[in-house]
């Protein structure tokens, strides 16, 4: 299946008009958020959550999954401004956005396969989260296959 319809029927997100084409996610282009946000983990792109998720994320960073991944109000406020605009389209419930894409119905059921988990024994992966781990073209916005 592709992304596109993945989100779509995910019913969180809409399309994503901006993507370059169908297969791809638009990968991360400001430099700042590249180098902040891809300190722990990789950056991830700014589509795969809405902007209600990105300024909950940005406001918590002191708390942010258990670690201080703390800025500086101007760094922040830049990233969180790329985030937000460039971030899925879709509304969230505005109570309580989503924090993890890992969370998000169309992530679990696009990764609950058998192939997920011999990736995950194989590649001894430590978290789902490391997209990377599984999808070698993830950082430039590749999620098909290997
Ligand atoms: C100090 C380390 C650190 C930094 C810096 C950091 N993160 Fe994280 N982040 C984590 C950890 C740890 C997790 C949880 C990973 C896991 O569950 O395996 C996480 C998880 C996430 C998740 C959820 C992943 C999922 O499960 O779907 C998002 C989204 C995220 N971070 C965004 C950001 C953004 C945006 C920035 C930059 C402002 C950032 N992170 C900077 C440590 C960090
Ligand atoms: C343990 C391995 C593993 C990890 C970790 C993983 N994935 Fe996947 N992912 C897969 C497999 C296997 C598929 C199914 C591949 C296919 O459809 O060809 C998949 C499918 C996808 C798809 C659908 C691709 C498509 O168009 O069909 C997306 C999008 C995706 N993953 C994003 C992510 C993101 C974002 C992360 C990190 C937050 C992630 N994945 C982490 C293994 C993994």
């Amino acid at each position: 299946m592709r992304f596109t319809a993945l989100i779509f029927s995910a019913a969180l997100l809409v399309p994503l008009s901006a993507m370059a084409d169908e297969d791809s996610v638009p990968p991360v282009t400001d430099p700042l958020t590249k180098k902040e946000c891809g300190a722990c983990h990789m950056a991830y792109q700014p589509a795969f959550l809405p902007a209600a998720s990105w300024r909950e994320i940005m406001a918590t960073l002191d708390d942010h999954f258990g670690e201080d991944a703390s800025l500086d109000p101007e760094t922040r406020g830049q990233i969180e401004s790329y985030l937000a605009a460039n971030a899925g389209r879709g509304r969230a419930r505005r109570a309580s956005p989503p924090l993890r894409i890992t969370n998000l119905k169309w992530f679990t059921s696009e990764h609950r396969d058998h192939e997920v988990t011999w990736l995950w024994k194989n590649r001894n992966v430590k978290t789902m989260a490391d997209c990377a781990a599984c999808h070698r073209g993830a950082g430039r916005g590749y999620f098909e296959d290997d």
